[in-house]
């Protein structure tokens, strides 16, 4: 369901307006709710992911229910561990014109003891997170220096880039590794007018994230996390206005940085999934057929 009105934005209407932006990852999750919140602010915005149904579905769903502000959002099926099709995408995009924005967005993550995982468990993680979304954006990236034109790239991390993820070391070492690119090329591309910031999410429950890494726990609010300074998990809205605020001209100075939006949780002490340290054998065999349920639901909805 679409989940915005525009009083949950922080923006005029029409802010986004010339606006064209791809968002990896876009059709579930976060991905979804930052292509919501630039095409009811009237950008042109693309959503990638493997599963082809679903990144159609959002962008039917998010088009009937925000269409009439003037933007367009667009599904296209693509696997971003192929350079390939990858290529083919933004080929496609960019006959409409230059994007103006990406957001590095699309990932893969379950929760694993590190001496369990096999070589193809650990790239199954980092060929989405670490390869894949550099490969996006040195595709876009080389259009945009060959022709002039001026973008934002941001990427979604967690606050594990500064304290490390125990139990999700692929994933923590893979968004380490973007955190670094982030820095690197918002000096070697920011004077070729590309910038580059992330953002690093506290929890927001995702169907997506949750099976993968709080198998069989609710994606709905808790009544309070003493974990999280401000007791909470993150509202959609929050981490929404945010990504638009980044992507957008009038934030042009912001260079090469790392905003956390997790109510503080980090500077509590943020240990990432630490408590699983407790977990026995058994504990993880059930973790890993749960987890094993969730992948094989969505593989048999992959069209690419
Ligand atoms: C150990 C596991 C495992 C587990 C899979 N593997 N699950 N190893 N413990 N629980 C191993 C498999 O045994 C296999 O290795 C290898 O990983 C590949 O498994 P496949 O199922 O074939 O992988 P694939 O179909 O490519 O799926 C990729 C995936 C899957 C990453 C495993 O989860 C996925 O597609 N995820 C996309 C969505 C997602 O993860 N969203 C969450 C993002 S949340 P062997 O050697 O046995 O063949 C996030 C941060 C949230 O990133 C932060 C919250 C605070
Ligand atoms: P999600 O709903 O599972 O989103 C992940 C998306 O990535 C899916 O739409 C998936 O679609 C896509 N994807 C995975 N592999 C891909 C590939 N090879 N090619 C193209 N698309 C691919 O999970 P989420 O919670 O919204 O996570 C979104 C981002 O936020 C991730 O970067 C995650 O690390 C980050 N994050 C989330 C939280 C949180 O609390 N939810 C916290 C911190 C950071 P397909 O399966 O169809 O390909």
């Amino acid at each position: 369901m679409a989940e915005f009105a525009m009083s949950d934005l922080m923006f005029r209407e029409g802010l986004m307006k010339g606006q064209r932006i791809l968002i990896t990852g876009g059709g579930t999750g976060l991905g979804k709710v930052m292509a919501e919140a630039c095409l009811m602010l009237g950008a042109e915005v693309y959503i990638c992911g493997r599963r082809g149904g679903v990144v159609e579905d959002t962008a039917k769903e998010l088009m009937d229910a925000h269409g009439a502000a003037g933007g367009k959002c667009v599904g296209v099926a693509c696997d971003i561990r192929v350079p390939e099709a990858i290529h083919d995408m933004l080929d496609q995009v960019w006959a409409g014109g230059a994007l103006t924005g990406l957001v590095n967005n699309a990932a893969g993550n379950f929760i694993s003891r590190t001496e369990d995982l096999s070589p193809r468990g650990f790239d199954a993680i980092a060929n989405i997170v670490f390869r894949g979304s550099f490969f996006v954006t040195l595709d876009a990236g080389k259009r945009w220096l060959a022709e002039g034109k001026h973008a934002s790239v941001v990427s979604i991390l967690t606050t594990w880039v500064w304290h490390g993820g125990p139990f999700t070391v692929p994933s923590a070492m893979s968004k380490a590794g973007l955190n670094v690119m982030t820095q690197s090329l918002a000096v070697e591309w920011g004077n070729r007018g590309v910038r580059f910031n992330a953002i690093a999410p506290g929890p927001f429950p995702t169907e997506g994230a949750w099976a993968r890494l709080n198998p069989g726990g609710s994606t709905r609010p808790e009544a309070h996390d003493p974990t999280i300074p401000l007791g909470r998990n993150g509202d959609m809205r929050e981490l929404a206005n945010l990504a638009v605020y980044l992507l957008h001209p009038l934030s042009a100075y912001v260079n090469g940085q790392t905003i956390a939006i997790d109510g503080g949780s980090h500077l509590q002490g943020g240990g990432g999934y630490s408590r699983l340290s407790s977990w026995g054998d058994a504990e993880w065999e059930q973790a890993r057929n749960a987890i094993k349920s969730a992948n094989e639901k969505d593989r048999a909805q992959r069209t690419v």
